[in-house]
């Protein structure tokens, strides 16, 4: 096989996904400047630390430091580069739309780039935008410079492997010679390449989150029936997901989905649905069943707890928006904790990882303690918030006894019901009548 050509690439953004897009493909050989905005995130990553957990980010990028560099510049990113990838975050606005304004910042800075072959989008962005970013490189005298569109499907815990073992890898371009440049930058990349035009792979990044974030809602919905009638959603899923046409994943029952993806683009999707004049009824239902489970959960506890959770001790084990993440965004933990908290709950909680985020404030107040044991320690009531493999570990009748009453909501199904009722607690479940 003959050798293809390794590319200088510009990633912009250091973040989860520019972070984990530059180690990739600097790892397949590729030169990579990665341009971040934030000093000390730079300053971090070049000291060749990782500014966020990632399971096996650090590696790849320590066993790549020739190839892969950091700069607070943009000249400098730019300077070798054929592609500029642009994996600056969107975040919502409050309307839900999403906002672009980091994606113009950086189409602002590629100005004077005219020796580039392409630019490409990764971020996540209305369908659409491709179109308005080409028009800004045409007013900038780069009619010549391709636009790319490259959504990304990683997640987070798993973004080295799905990055490089990809279900497929979507690239949007009218352009053959474009698409042919891109196929080649994932040359090594073990996943079919999906060619199409702009619009639609603006499109299938949202589609697929949708409907991964409608499987979830779909089955806590069928959960919340199983409490009511007597079904385990967890036999219910299995058998369900056995179904080829339905598939296994997606199907796990909890406290809602969190994260910096799935509540932010279902909005996206929504508002870019309502402007559109099309009113997106299933994704509306889909985000209100959404925000409802954490409301949920806290209100079982309140009954199973008199009514009232004024001056009750609550635990809340794990805070990340999953497992295997440092990432609170968005997590159902703080939702929880901050409901628990505005009903006049003091609230002990326990994480191996989550790290302070502002965005979370409403929950600062909670307390946080090392191990679960002392998390739970003269609690009322434990909430499993997140599906640490941790509380697996955990001597639960050591916990049970250290609490003023043994009583423990279970949101993420992790541990086996009977063992906990056979240690003394009353154990609630999500969809199953115990
Ligand atoms: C998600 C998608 O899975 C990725 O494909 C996508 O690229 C990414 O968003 C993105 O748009 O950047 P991520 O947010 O990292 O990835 O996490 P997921 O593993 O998808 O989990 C999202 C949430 O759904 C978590 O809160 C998780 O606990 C919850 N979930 C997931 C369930 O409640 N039940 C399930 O069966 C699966």
């Amino acid at each position: 096989m003959t050798e293809l050509t390794k590319r200088g690439i510009a990633i912009f953004g250091g973040g989860y996904i520019g972070l984990v897009t530059g180690a990739c493909f600097a790892e397949l050989g590729h030169r990579v400047v990665v341009r971040d905005i934030d000093p000390e995130k730079v300053r971090i990553l070049r000291s060749g630390d990782v500014p966020i957990y990632e399971p096996g980010l650090g590696d790849l990028i320590a066993q790549n430091k020739e190839r892969l560099t950091f700069t607070l510049d943009s000249a400098e990113a730019i300077h070798e580069a054929e592609v500029a990838y642009v994996c600056v975050d969107t975040p919502p606005t409050p309307s839900g739309d999403a906002d672009l304004s980091r994606v113009w910042d950086v189409v602002d800075t590629l100005r004077d780039a005219a020796h580039l072959k392409a630019v490409v989008v990764k971020s996540t962005v209305p369908v659409g935008t491709g179109t308005r970013v080409r028009a800004a490189l045409d007013e900038a005298g780069l009619g010549h410079v391709a636009y790319a569109s490259n959504p990304e499907f990683t997640a987070e815990g798993t973004a080295v492997r799905d990055f490089m073992r990809p279900d497929r890898v979507v690239i949007g371009t009218d352009d053959p010679a474009t698409a042919r440049l891109l196929g080649e930058l994932h040359h090594g990349v073990d996943g079919p390449v999906e060619t199409m035009d702009v619009h639609s792979a603006e499109m299938v990044k949202l589609a697929s989150n949708a409907l991964l974030a409608t499987k979830i809602s779909f089955i806590n919905e069928i959960a919340t029936v199983c409490e009511a009638t007597g079904a385990d959603i967890r036999q219910v899923a299995r058998a369900v997901g056995m179904d080829h046409r339905l598939g296994p994943h997606f199907l796990a029952a909890g406290l809602g989905y969190g994260g910096s993806c799935f509540p932010k683009d279902s909005r996206a999707l929504r508002a870019l649905a309502s402007n559109s004049g099309y009113p997106f009824q299933l994704l509306g239902s889909v985000i209100a069943v959404n925000e409802l489970q954490p409301r949920r959960a806290v209100q079982r506890l309140k009954a199973e707890l008199g009514g009232s959770l004024k001056g009750r001790r609550i635990a809340v084990l794990g805070m990340t928006f999953k497992a295997h993440t440092d990432d609170m965004r968005e997590a159902p933990a703080t939702v929880i904790a901050a409901r628990l908290l505005a009903e006049g709950a003091e609230v002990h909680c326990w994480d191996p990882m989550g790290r302070p985020d502002p965005e979370a404030q409403p929950w600062s107040s909670a307390r946080r303690l090392p191990t679960p044991v002392e998390a739970v320690a003269g609690a009322d009531a434990a909430i499993i918030a997140t599906e640490w493999p941790q509380l697996t570990e955990v001597d639960w009748a050591a916990a049970g006894d250290a609490m003023r009453r043994p009583l423990l909501l279970d949101g993420r199904g992790l541990l086996d019901a009977r063992t906990l009722a056979e240690r003394g607690f009353t154990v609630m479940g999500v969809g199953r009548a115990t």
